[in-house]
């Protein structure tokens, strides 16, 4: 029996239909309705509530939707040696490479100071960036960031990232962790964040972190949102010192009406869609997680409950 936690009570997205058509025989529950707690042998979902998992004397196993598993490790009462699964999917992985191609290009191609010559009714022409001269830097190389450089190497740009462990990767200049972490940011003309969020990763990006930035650098944030200071961030943009940022995640979701983010005019802000889970491409993973959690078999993209990703 697999029990179903959805974010969205319209399930819009179609999890419900999706995982009955490709579980046939199986019965999938949607949470609160538990029926028998002990009937319940893999959760799927979203943002568990704390303390849910645990009344499960018979769950063999845990899926995020998602890619990110921060949401799992809210829950103070998670169950000790739970195998937990999160989503890889090539559908997604190239979604979010789009959404990174959309804000690197609406950075390196001046596309908010065209903007605002526009709405000035101005036919001004600013000073041309060169590509081979514009420095992009990846902080987080697994799925995404590994990705997202692949494709940013077509445009010819000087490519580095950043990761815990150190990578080699063709044509791309790597550093790795907190030695790393002052030269990667000194060379980034544009940066890209797509790390987990762990407790080593929370609030990394700061005032002091965000000034070893080139002057007039750019911050392009999928990752999550507590990764950085709203108000550091602000404070970096409004001085001068940030060109501009895109944000897709948020410290708290859905972003306040009164966050200055929204307003501010050098902020673009999409709300959390960069790359949705998909029913369609992620279930099949999810299934094979269901039959691999009943079997004690070991699950296809793991987490490991130490590093929290
Ligand atoms: P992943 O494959 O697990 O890769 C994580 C990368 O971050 C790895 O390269 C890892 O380094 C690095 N990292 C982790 N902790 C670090 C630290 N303390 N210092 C430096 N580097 C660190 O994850 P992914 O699939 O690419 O996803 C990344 C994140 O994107 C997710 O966790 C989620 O928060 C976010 N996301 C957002 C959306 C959205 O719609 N906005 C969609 C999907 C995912 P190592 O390689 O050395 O381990
Ligand atoms: C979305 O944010 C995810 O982690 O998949």
């Amino acid at each position: 029996m697999v029990l179903l936690f959805k974010s969205d009570p319209d399930d819009t997205r179609g999890w419900t239909a999706e995982l009955a058509r490709r579980l046939p025989g199986v019965e999938v529950r949607t949470w609160p309705d538990v029926g028998d707690p002990a009937d319940i042998e893999f959760c799927v979902g979203w943002a568990f509530p704390p303390g849910s998992l645990r009344g499960f004397p018979n769950l063999k196993g845990l899926q995020s939707l998602g890619a990110g598993v921060d949401h799992v490790f809210r829950d103070p009462d998670l169950p000790e040696a739970l195998p937990i699964a999160r989503i890889v999917d090539p559908y997604m992985t190239e979604d979010m490479t789009q959404w990174v191609m959309l804000n690197v290009l609406r950075f390196h191609k001046q596309d908010p100071d065209y903007r605002r010559l526009q709405a000035e009714g101005r036919w001004d022409e600013l000073p041309p960036p060169s590509w081979r001269d514009r420095r992009v830097g990846v902080m987080g190389l697994g799925e995404l960031g590994g990705h997202a450089l692949e494709r940013l190497r077509y445009f010819g740009y000087k490519l580095a990232g950043w990761s815990r462990t150190k990578k080699r990767i063709d044509r791309v200049e790597t550093f790795a962790g907190e030695e790393g972490l002052r030269p990667f940011l000194a060379r980034t003309d544009i940066l890209v964040v797509l790390l987990p969020l762990t407790p080593e990763t929370e609030d990394l990006l700061n005032r002091e972190r965000l000034s070893r930035l080139p002057k007039g650098a750019f911050v392009i944030n999928a990752g999550r949102g507590r990764l950085l200071v709203d108000e550091d961030l602000i404070a970096m943009l409004d001085s001068g010192h940030l060109g501009g940022a895109a944000l897709d995640v948020f410290r708290q979701e859905p972003l306040a009406a009164d966050h200055a983010f929204w307003k501010h005019p050098k902020v673009v802000i999409t709300p959390h869609v960069s790359a949705l889970t998909r029913a369609e491409t992620a279930v099949p993973q999810i299934v094979e997680n269901y039959r691999r959690a009943l079997a004690g078999e070991p699950l296809l993209h793991p987490v490991d409950r130490r590093r929290r990703y």
